[in-house]
């Protein structure tokens, strides 16, 4: 069950990702002003991620390791890491110099990292 939970949750981080990135996108390629929605998304994306660790750390915790799985959990706590400290940067800034450059070059490199670690095990990213 944690597995299946496990396995499920990145079908919630693959599409909150491309969210990230598109109204991220949308938001440059308009000039528009940084807005809550922003955050908001960006704060989901970064929950989906915890979520996910915190699945994939019980499904260790019973039993399952073998030495492949190293390279995945390495590259998904990278993910997890470039994740948060974006969005704690961001965050501390005030309102007003916040851009949207940030959330879509680092959603683009968590989402990197998301499908090299599904890879490392061998595993298709959707399927
Ligand atoms: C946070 C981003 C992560 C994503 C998106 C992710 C995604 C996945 C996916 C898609 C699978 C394959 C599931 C299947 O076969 O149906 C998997 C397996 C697994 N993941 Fe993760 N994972 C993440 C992080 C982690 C972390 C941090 C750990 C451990 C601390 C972990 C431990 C595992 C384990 C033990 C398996 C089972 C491998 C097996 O059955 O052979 N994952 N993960």
């Amino acid at each position: 069950m944690l597995l299946d939970a496990h396995s499920g949750f990145r079908y919630l981080v693959l599409l909150l990702g491309i969210a990230v990135i598109g109204y991220a996108a949308y938001g440059m390629a308009t000039g528009r002003p940084y807005d809550n929605r922003m955050r908001i998304l960006a704060s989901s994306f970064t929950a989906s991620l915890d979520l996910t660790l915190l699945a994939g750390l019980a499904v260790v915790l019973t039993g399952t390791f073998y030495p492949q799985l190293a390279g995945h959990i390495v590259m998904m706590v990278l993910a997890v890491a470039v994740a948060h400290i974006v969005s704690v940067v961001v965050r501390k800034r005030p309102l007003e110099e916040r851009t949207y450059a940030p959330h879509l070059v680092s959603a683009l490199v968590v989402l990197g990292l998301v499908v090299f670690g599904i890879m490392a095990i061998g595993r298709p990213i959707v399927g």
